[in-house]
C-alpha cells in the first residue's frame, strides 16, 4: 500500500516537532510537507532538523495551496484564527485534515463545519486514545449516578497553555450533559502551572461517597501518535465532520 503523504501545520511548534519526529519514525506514511506562520524564524529551515532529526529534505514553508496539494492529509496543531483559514484552504484543494487545535470561537467552529461539508474532517480537543474512552466512562458514570451527585470537572495544564478551561475538559463537561446532566450543574476549575502535559478529571461527588476519574498524560507523544492514526483514517474517508470516537470505532 502507497504511503500516506502528511502535512504539518504548526511545523516550529511544541506539537509540531513531536508530530515531525512521529511521522518520520511510523511506517506507512512520509513528511510531504510542513508549515508555520508567515514571517517565523523556522521558514526556510528543514523539518527534520527543526524537530532534532536528522535533515528530511522537506523545507518549512507558508501554509499556502501548495502545502495543501502536496499533502493527502494535513494535520494543524496551531491558532485558532489559522486553523479557520487552514478549514478553508483544505475544503479548496480537497484536502483532509484533522484538527487538534482547541479554544475555536463558535464562528471558527462553523466555519470548519462549513469546511467539512467538501473534505473529511477529524476534529479532536484530545487525540489520546485512553482519554477518548474516558469520555465513553463519564457519559455512563453520569447516566448511572442521579443529581444527588455533584459533578465537577478539573484540569492541570503547562504555563504556555493559551486556553481555558481545555478543549479536552469541555468535551468531558460535554459527556457528561450527553448523559443527561445539564451543563449549569457541571463546576468547570482550571489551573496553569509549570510543565504539566496535562490532566484531567471528572467528579460524581455524593454524600459519603465520591468517583473519580481521571486522565494523566505524561508526553506529548500520545497526541502525536492519535493524530497520525486519525490522520492515516481520514486520507480514505468522504466528506464530514469527524470525531476521535469515529476513527477508533468507539461508541
Ligand atoms: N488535540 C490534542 O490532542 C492536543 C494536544 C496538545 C495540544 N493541543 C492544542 O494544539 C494547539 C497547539 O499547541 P502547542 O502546544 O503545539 O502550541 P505552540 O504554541 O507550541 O505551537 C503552535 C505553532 O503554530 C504556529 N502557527 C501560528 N499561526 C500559524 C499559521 N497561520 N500557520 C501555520 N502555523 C501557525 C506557531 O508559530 C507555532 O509554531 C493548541 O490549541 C493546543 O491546545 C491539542
Amino acid at each position: 500500500m502507497a504511503e500516506t503523504r502528511i502535512g504539518i501545520l504548526g511545523a516550529a511548534g511544541r506539537m509540531g516537532r513531536m508530530l515531525i519526529r512521529e511521522v518520520a519514525e511510523r511506517e506507512g506514511v512520509h513528511l510531504a510537507a510542513a508549515a508555520d506562520m508567515a514571517g517565523h524564524a523556522c521558514i526556510g529551515e528543514d523539518a527534520g532538523s527543526l524537530a532534532g532529526l536528522a535533515p528530511l529534505g522537506v523545507a518549512v514553508t507558508e501554509a499556502n495551496a501548495a502545502f495543501f496539494e502536496a499533502s493527502d492529509v494535513a494535520i494543524d496543531f496551531t491558532l485558532p484564527g489559522a486553523t479557520e483559514a487552514h478549514a478553508k484552504l483544505a475544503a479548496e484543494t480537497k484536502t483532509p485534515l484533522v484538527l487538534g487545535t482547541t479554544g475555536l470561537a463558535a464562528a471558527q467552529e462553523q466555519a470548519v463545519a462549513a469546511a467539512a461539508a467538501r473534505v473529511a474532517i477529524v476534529q479532536a480537543p484530545n487525540m489520546s486514545l485512553a482519554v477518548n474512552l474516558l469520555f465513553a466512562l463519564a457519559r455512563r458514570a453520569a447516566g448511572a449516578l442521579d443529581a444527588a451527585y455533584d459533578v465537577a470537572v478539573s484540569e492541570i495544564h503547562h504555563h504556555h497553555k493559551l486556553d481555558a478551561p481545555s478543549g479536552t475538559a469541555l468535551a468531558l463537561r460535554d459527556a457528561a450533559v450527553a448523559g443527561g446532566r445539564t451543563e449549569e450543574e457541571i463546576a468547570m476549575a482550571s489551573i496553569r502551572a509549570g510543565d504539566v502535559v496535562g490532566e484531567h478529571t471528572i467528579f460524581f461527588a455524593g454524600a459519603g461517597e465520591r468517583l473519580e476519574l481521571t486522565h494523566k498524560a505524561t508526553s506529548r507523544e500520545v497526541f502525536a501518535r492519535g493524530a497520525v492514526h486519525a490522520a492515516r483514517w481520514a486520507a480514505g474517508q468522504p466528506p464530514g465532520l469527524y470525531a476521535m470516537a469515529d476513527v477508533l470505532g468507539l461508541d
